[in-house]
């Protein structure tokens, strides 16, 4: 099949209409609008798909807060998250909501067909439901017998009549599509931590709920009218029935998806359920399944009570939206989380864009005015630059195997480097030095060499900063598109001509955050700031003391079940008993290798629960790129001595 034919089909998950849209829908949007403009450049037949996920119990509770019915207020938010991605130019060729007509049909139709194959049984329901996270859990799941292992609050036993779908059936088969598509579920340590859940073993899913109404019905021929199919098969099915499954079918040549961009909170959904569900419709699965992880902002989880959700407008507003999009893809390895601060976003803005990129330009317009008229051409370019060339396109090589393997942030960090090549061109080869010897060949080639690593690099950024690299494609005078992405990146073939247009700066330097920060991060009053500045961040022999530090020797230690990062120990601080700690050292310390051996306590920390276990203490380590590693003292010395 030539490239041309070959078709993309590019999804977001549908948002829940319970939240008006964070930084992290933004996130995956962004993501995904980057992927599918380069596709559509790249000359693939592209079919972008975001939406809304409008059922379930948490919309209907939401709704019902608000003196409102479900479908009001489901229309109002996702509104909003339509609104924002059309101010954002998001390029969405469709936008479902799972309240469309189509949508309703396409997924009693997938339900009739699961059915009648076998794969659907009626049966009872006894679990543990989480409300919040509208999933049952198994007991086995559950942390301390009784919570959520996905939210830590607490479940409730639900019994109900109830259709399942037999997962179980599915697992040998998951597991084979796993194994034999290396890159199904991206990045890597992801699909190896779905294995390792499917090997455990799957227990057939509860499909159908009764307990609530704000949902599809059953088909018609079940003749079962106080069921509601559950939100998760409801939502997943919405990359089907967006392209006409169970209806038009139109568009379903688009099947099957080349990418399902998901955050890591719900893999689960997306890499188990959704494949069995396919194979059960005897649909072909996803190409990728790729996975991102979470946004905190200041290093803290945002929430709505602290107040320091960020919302994406905002930012956008203040600091551009390009520019918050170059930030939010390379400042975080994709897959692992990532923090916002106004700081991290500024220094992006300063010296990647406006130092690398924007005086790159400003310094080709300035030197084309003066040298050569404003108008380049890049005949000689080879004859005198042909081993920068040779790199260029070798980086230019490097870019689209980063992208298809989701290594995004790399996608920008090889895209900086014909940027570096050509600013270090300039100093090396000094035009202004040549000009005085009377080089002009050799200055008119240098220009011709630099204006086409910025047409090359506009071109490649350009799904990341659609409007940025237009202005720059203005300025080189050039197009951006399918065309010149198959000249000038494929073939690697040089613009020839560029007749240079003055644009103002593109990255006006930024020199202080441009947004309030959260109320609790706001800077102290005025007699406090003073009182701070005075002693410079220094504190009194007293105040040191309030920290009860004490050696603990530990007695028991054990994982905590469900949490990567936990141990659950006892420790003898010399007291009556010993006191339980729960600390995130379960990656770099075994339990029986602690058993016995010393540490330093944090004594009269306030008692807090971690995943529903009280901790009451806390250890000491120093955590630096190489790991982490706890305090300990030199030489044993009894339980509960103070350390000073
Ligand atoms: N409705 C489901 C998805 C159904 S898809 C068939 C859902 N919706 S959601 O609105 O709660 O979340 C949507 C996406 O936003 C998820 O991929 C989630 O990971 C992402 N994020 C929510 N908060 C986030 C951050 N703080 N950071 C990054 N992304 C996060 O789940």
């Amino acid at each position: 099949m030539s490239k041309e034919c070959k078709k993309a089909y590019i999804t977001t998950p549908i948002y829940y209409v319970n939240d008006i849209p964070h930084i992290g829908h933004a996130y995956t949007t962004i993501i995904a609008d980057m992927l599918a403009i380069y596709s559509r450049l790249s000359g693939l037949d592209t079919f972008f798909l975001t939406g809304t996920d409008e059922h379930g119990q948490k919309i209907e509770q939401a709704a019902k807060k608000r003196g409102k019915t479900p479908k009001e207020y489901a229309d109002e938010i996702s509104a909003k998250f339509k609104e924002l991605w059309d101010e954002f130019k998001i390029t969405y060729d469709k936008f479902i909501r799972t309240t469309d007509e189509y949508h309703i049909k396409g997924v009693q139709k997938a339900f009739e067909k699961m059915y009648q194959k076998g794969d659907i049984y009626k049966g009872v329901y006894k679990g543990h439901y989480c409300i919040g996270c509208e999933t049952f859990f198994t007991q086995t799941q559950l942390v301390d017998g009784e919570l959520c292992p996905d939210c830590g609050r607490e479940t409730t036993i639900v019994e109900e009549e109830s259709y399942f779908f037999r997962l179980s059936k599915y697992q040998d088969k998951l597991l084979k599509w796993y194994k034999e598509n290396e890159k199904c579920i991206l990045p890597k340590t992801r699909r190896n931590e779905v294995i390792r859940f499917v090997e455990e073993g799957l227990e057939d899913l509860s499909i159908t709920r009764t307990s609530f109404d704000w949902g599809i019905k059953l088909p018609e021929s079940l003749n079962d009218p106080k069921h509601v199919i559950y939100v998760w098969l409801d939502a997943l099915m919405n990359y089907l029935t967006a392209l006409g499954y169970g209806t038009t079918e139109d568009k379903l040549d688009y099947w099957p998806a080349r990418v399902h961009l998901i955050g890591k909170d719900i893999l689960r959904f997306h890499a188990i359920y959704w494949p069995a569900f396919l194979m059960s419709l005897d649909m072909p699965l996803p190409k990728h399944i790729a996975t991102h992880g979470w946004w905190t902002r200041n290093g803290e989880k945002m929430s709505k009570s602290k107040g320091n959700v960020i919302n994406p407008k905002e930012v956008a507003d203040a600091y551009g939206l390009d520019n918050f999009r170059y930030f939010l893809i390379r400042e975080v390895p994709f897959g692992g989380d990532g923090d916002f601060s106004q700081r991290a976003l500024i220094d992006r803005i300063n010296n990647d864009l406006g130092n690398d990129l924007g005086n790159l330009l400003n310094r080709l317009i300035g030197m084309s005015s003066k040298y050569t008229n404003q108008e380049i051409d890049s005949s000689n370019v080879e004859e005198f630059y042909k081993d920068e060339l040779e790199k260029v396109n070798e980086h230019i090589d490097n870019l689209e195997p980063l992208l298809f393997d989701m290594q995004l942030h790399r996608y920008l960090e090889e895209l900086w480097k014909p940027l570096a090549i050509a600013n270090k061109a300039i100093d090396k080869y000094q035009p202004w030095n040549l000009m005085k010897e009377g080089k002009t060949k050799e200055v008119e080639a240098l220009l011709g060499l630099i204006a086409n690593i910025l047409a090359k690099v506009a071109i490649m950024l350009h799904p990341v900063m659609p409007t940025t690299t237009k202005k720059i494609s203005e300025a080189l005078n050039f197009e951006i598109n399918k065309d010149s992405f198959k000249k000038y990146i494929k073939e690697k073939e040089l613009l020839n001509k560029f007749t240079i247009k003055k644009i103002p700066p593109l990255f006006p330097k930024i020199e202080e955050k441009l947004m309030p920060e959260p109320q609790q991060e706001q800077k102290p009053k005025k007699e406090q700031k003073k009182k701070e500045e005075k002693s410079e961040g220094l504190i009194t022999i007293d105040e040191f003391f309030k920290v009860d530090l004490r050696v603990g020797k530990v007695l028991e230690a054990q994982e905590v079940k469900k949490s990567k990062k936990l141990l659950l120990l006892k420790v003898d601080l010399g007291e009556e008993r010993p006191r339980q700690i729960v600390a995130g050292i379960k990656e770099w310390y075994k339990p029986e290798d602690l058993i016995n051996s010393y540490v330093c306590v944090v004594a009269n920390l306030k008692p807090a629960k971690l995943m529903g276990l009280v901790s009451e203490g806390m250890l000491l380590a120093a955590k630096d790129e190489d790991g982490l590693s706890l305090i300990r003292p030199e030489k044993p010395k009894k339980e509960g001595t103070r350390i000073s």
